[in-house]
C-alpha cells in the first residue's frame, strides 16, 4: 500500500540489460480511461489498463460514486457509463493516495456535480500544491476548500459554472485537463491556454470518444453541454515507466533492449529527444497508432554518452523523466546542465533537492538550482540513499547501481506500485541484481 515506507531495495553493481520487455500501461490515460467512461453513455472497454496503486485509487473512486466497473483482470476494464448527470454522492471522503493526477482531474469534474464531496491523499499528496486548480476553478463558480491550499480539497456542490478564458500560470497538462473537464459541465465555453505544449490525452480522448472540442495553437476551447459515447480504448505502454529500461540500457556497456508497444504521443517524447542529444542509440519500429495514440517498440542499446544543456522546450515533455535522466547525466561524460524545471520541486517529492542528495552520497557531483540542477558526470560509488516515497526517485536509484562501484540501498520504496507494479521482476528479467527487502 502506498503510504507503507518499509520496503528497500538493495541493487548490485553490474549487469547488462537486454531483451523484449513490455511495461504497464501508462498511467496519465488509465485515469483518464476510468473518468471519461464513467461519465459516457454506454460502456467502455479498456485493455491495457495500468494496475498500479494510482490508476486503481481513480477507479475506487468512481466505484464509490456508483459507477460499475468490472475489472481490472489483465488489464482489462468494463466501465458501464451513468452518463455526465450520472454519478452519485459517495458514503465517504475520497482518498486518492499518492495519486496528484486524480486529485487536480478530479477537482475539475466534481466541482460541478450536485453533491459535496471531499478529496484527500497520502502524505505526500497532502503536501502539494492544490491552489493552480481551485484558483481557476473559484473563477468558474466553484466553492472548493483547501488546508492553506493544500489537500484535503472540500468540495461543494449545487454550483452552476460559467465558461472562462484562462491563460495557465504553469505548464501542466492536469490543470488544463481539470479546467476542461469542469469545462463540460459550465454554461458556454472554456478556454485554456498553455504557455508550453503539455501532455494531450485528455483532448484526444474527449474528441475519440465524440465529445467538441476546439484546438487552435496554444488555446484548447470546449463548450458544456455535449455528451459522451462509450468506446473501446487499448492503453498504451508507459513512456515514462519504459524510460528506466531505456536509461539502464543507455548507460550498461553490452546492453540492448527493445521496449514494446510505447506511447510515442509528441507531448510525451522529451526523453528520446534528450536521450538523442545525449549521444544515446535509439531506434523506432513497428510504428503505428491505436485508440488515437501513436506507439512504437524503442530499442536503445549502449553508448556512452555526454553531458548537455537540456533545451527548456524539452522540460514539459520529459517532466515526470528527469529522476533517471539525471543518472544518464551522472554516466555522461560532462556536464549536464537543467533549467526552467521548477515544477519538478512540487512532485511526489521535491525532485531536484532529493535526486541532488542521493547523486551526492553516491560520491557524484550535483548541484541543485532554484529551477534545475547541474550535474557532473563521474563515477558512481556505493551507498545507501532515501527514496522519500516517491516512485520514480526510487526506480532511477535502482538502474543507477547498474554501473555503481558497490551495492546501492534505497529506502523507502514501497510506492514503486503507484505506477509500475511488477518492476522488481521485470527489472530482474532485464539483467538488474535486485533485491527487495519489506521489513
Ligand atoms: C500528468 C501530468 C503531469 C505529470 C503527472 C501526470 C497527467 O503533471 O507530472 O505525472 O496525467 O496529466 P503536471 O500537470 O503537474 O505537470
Amino acid at each position: 500500500m502506498s503510504g507503507e515506507n518499509n520496503k528497500k531495495f538493495i541493487v548490485h553493481p553490474g549487469g547488462v540489460i537486454q531483451g523484449e520487455l513490455r511495461v504497464p500501461g501508462d498511467k496519465s490515460i488509465s485515469h483518464r480511461s476510468i473518468m471519461l467512461g464513467a461519465l459516457a453513455e454506454g460502456t467502455t472497454e479498456v485493455t491495457g489498463f495500468l494496475e498500479g496503486e494510482d490508476a486503481l485509487a481513480t477507479l475506487s473512486a468512481f466505484r464509490a460514486m456508483g459507477v460499475e466497473i468490472i475489472g481490472p483482470d489483465k488489464g482489462k476494464v468494463t466501465i458501464h457509463g451513468v452518463g455526465m448527470q450520472g454519478l452519485k454522492a459517495p458514503q465517504a471522503e475520497l482518498d486518492l493516495g499518492n495519486s496528484g493526477t486524480s486529485m487536480r482531474l478530479l477537482s475539475g469534474l466534481l466541482a460541478a456535480q450536485d453533491f459535496d464531496v471531499t478529496l484527500t491523499g497520502d502524505k505526500s499528496l497532502s503536501a502539494r500544491p492544490m491552489k493552480r486548480v481551485t484558483d481557476p476553478l473559484a473563477l468558474m463558480g466553484a466553492e472548493i476548500g483547501t488546508s492553506d491550499g493544500k489537500p484535503p480539497l472540500k468540495i461543494q456542490g449545487g454550483n452552476k459554472l460559467k465558461g472562462i478564458d484562462y491563460d495557465l500560470p504553469m505548464a501542466s497538462a492536469q490543470v488544463k485537463s481539470c479546467l476542461l473537464l469542469a469545462g463540460m459541465y459550465a454554461e458556454g465555453k472554456t478556454s485554456v491556454t498553455e504557455p508550453a505544449p503539455t501532455r494531450d490525452h485528455t483532448e484526444r480522448m474527449l474528441q475519440g470518444m465524440g465529445y467538441p472540442l476546439d484546438v487552435n495553437g496554444s488555446t484548447v476551447t470546449i463548450e458544456g453541454g455535449h455528451k459522451l459515447e462509450g468506446c473501446r480504448i487499448d492503453v498504451p505502454a508507459d513512456i515514462s515507466s519504459a524510460t528506466f529500461f531505456m536509461v539502464a540500457a543507455a548507460i550498461a556497456p553490452g546492453s540492448d533492449v527493445t521496449l514494446k508497444h510505447v506511447g510515442i504521443n509528441s507531448t510525451r517524447i522529451g526523453v528520446i529527444n534528450i536521450l538523442d542529444l545525449m549521444g544515446a542509440d535509439i531506434s523506432l519500429s513497428n510504428e503505428t497508432e491505436t485508440g488515437g495514440e501513436p506507439v512504437a517498440d524503442i530499442r536503445v542499446r549502449y553508448a556512452p554518452l555526454r553531458g548537455i544543456q537540456i533545451p527548456e522546450d524539452q522540460v514539459p515533455l520529459a517532466i515526470d523523466e528527469f529522476p533517471a535522466l539525471f543518472i544518464a547525466a551522472a554516466c555522461a561524460e560532462g556536464r549536464t546542465v537543467l533549467t526552467g524545471a521548477e515544477e519538478l520541486r512540487v512532485k511526489e517529492s521535491d525532485r531536484i533537492q532529493v535526486m541532488a542528495d542521493g547523486l551526492q552520497i553516491l560520491g557524484i557531483d550535483a548541484e541543485p538550482t532554484a529551477d534545475g540542477i547541474v550535474i557532473e558526470g563521474g563515477v558512481i560509488g556505493s551507498g545507501e540513499v532515501e527514496g522519500h516515497g516517491d516512485h520514480r526517485i526510487a526506480m532511477s536509484f535502482a538502474i543507477a547501481a547498474l554501473q555503481a562501484g558497490g551495492s546501492i540501498q534505497i529506502n523507502d520504496c514501497a510506492n514503486v506500485a503507484t505506477s509500475f507494479p511488477g518492476f522488481v521482476e521485470l527489472a530482474r528479467e532485464a539483467g538488474l541484481n535486485i533485491e527487495v527487502i519489506d521489513e
